[in-house]
């Protein structure tokens, strides 16, 4: 017979089992740390709550040179509790190397990091709660994989059956289950990076450092972990950075996009407002097609100076060359150039008669094939707030403009 346990609950004494007094413990565990990560859930939904809290990471003026290149330059940012916050840029543009300040494996030229309000500028790696899933996962090559993931639990000093049994959950988790006695040498490239993924999860630390942690896998596989390392996130209210080439990815899974350009950050905001709103040509072309118009461009089409920016699919074509006449709508005639077609819909490129070259994402059928569309005359309308107005350079804000585009004509 099992063990029974005496408990007082609601004012009530009552006998319980084994089983049924985990089970509380564990709900009672899941409710704490809820509790701890309130912002997990409206930050999924990509809202803040406006409430002053101390950030699980802030880093100030951070800095970093390496001989003559400075590959991080200034970076103020704030990342909050439960966040999922992804760093989207090109190479060389200092994703990689803000991760090592954070997690300590650099030390800054000049600027501060704090992690949930402490100053761990000077401290060493081990003294901060991050770790890291390296862009080369850096695993024990003579380790089996259940010890490389249990590894860290065994520094922590838990006892070798308990760290064993949770190493080959999170090692299920990434579907490795059956592979547990294997070196690393014996996996693919994007199974070592599922190992290094196991390997940081394990642990359970406040903030996860993940550097294109999904790199290596194929695409199917690669889908089917952006879910499941978005669900793990919200159900262990993790804060994660994130650090991917993969524009989709970013867009796809984070609360909060970060585009990187030379060391600076050149826009935060939701995945919305970075496609929506790019605050500078380099965000608008980085970050999905988008059509620029130049000053000059600007000039000709609206009487104001400034760059523009209109995305594809705000864009609509007239194959009978027919301009729109309704209020709040503007077209340029041009020249169809080429198709390119992508499943859903196709992409229409057309030159515009003393304008950029845009590109036109139309949804139905063509009417016509290519050799009658080529080089025929069409007219390309949009509706005027659709346009978004670019300053020269980049704005960083951590509160991106919401407001629609002031159209002077
Ligand atoms: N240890 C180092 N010594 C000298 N230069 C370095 C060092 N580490 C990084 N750099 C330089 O700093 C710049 C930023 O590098 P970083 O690795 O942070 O880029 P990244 O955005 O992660 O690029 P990728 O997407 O290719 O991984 C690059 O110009 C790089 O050559
Ligand atoms: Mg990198």
């Amino acid at each position: 017979m099992h063990k029974t346990y005496e408990v007082i609950a609601f004012g009530q004494a009552a006998r319980v089992d084994w089983l049924t007094l985990r089970c509380v413990a564990l709900w009672w565990t899941i409710r704490q740390r809820s509790k701890a990560h309130p912002m997990t859930e409206t930050l999924a939904a990509g809202s803040s709550t406006g409430t002053e809290e101390v950030p699980a990471i802030r880093l100030r003026k951070l800095t970093k040179v390496f001989g003559d290149t400075v590959a991080v330059n200034g970076v103020d940012l704030d990342i909050r509790h439960g966040e999922f916050f992804s760093m989207l840029g090109p190479s060389g543009s200092g994703k990689t190397t803000v991760l090592r300040l954070i997690a300590g494996f650099e030390l800054p030229t000049s600027g501060s990091i704090e992690l949930d309000g402490k100053d761990v500028t000077a401290m060493a790696p081990f003294q901060r709660d991050v770790n890291t899933v390296f862009q080369d996962y850096a695993l024990f090559p003579h380790m089996s994989l259940v010890d490389n993931v249990a590894y860290g639990l065994r520094v922590r000093g838990m006892p070798g059956s308990q760290r064993r049994q949770r190493a080959r959950e999170a090692l299920d988790r990434v579907q490795l289950g059956k592979f547990l006695g294997r070196k690393p040498a014996q996996l693919s490239g994007g199974q070592r990076q599922r190992v290094a993924l196991a390997r940081a999860l394990v642990v359970e630390p406040k903030v996860l450092l993940l550097d294109e942690p999904l790199g290596a896998l194929d695409l199917k596989l690669r889908q089917q972990m952006q879910v499941e390392l978005k669900e793990l996130q919200r159900s262990l209210g993790i804060t994660f950075i994130f650090v991917t080439h993969d524009q989709e990815e970013a867009l796809t899974m984070s609360d909060r996009i970060g585009v990187f350009n030379n060391g600076s950050i050149e826009q935060i905001g939701t995945a919305h407002e970075i496609y929506e709103r790019p605050g500078g040509i380099f965000v608008a072309t980085f970050v999905g097609t988008s059509n620029i118009f130049d000053a000059a461009q600007a000039q000709a089409v609206y009487g104001r100076p400034d760059p523009f920016c209109i995305r594809p699919e705000r864009l609509r074509v007239a194959w009978t060359g027919k301009p729109e006449h309704r209020s709040g709508t503007t077209s340029r005639p041009g020249t169809v150039t080429s198709f390119v077609y992508v499943g859903h819909a196709t992409q229409v490129r057309v030159q515009l008669d003393g304008g950029p070259a845009v590109v036109a994402l139309v949804p139905e059928k063509l009417p016509g094939s290519d050799a009658e569309l080529v080089n025929g005359p069409v007219t390309v309308s949009w509706d005027d707030d659709a346009v978004v107005w670019l300053p020269a350079s980049g704005s960083h804000t951590d509160s991106p403009q919401t407001d629609s585009p002031q159209i002077e004509r």
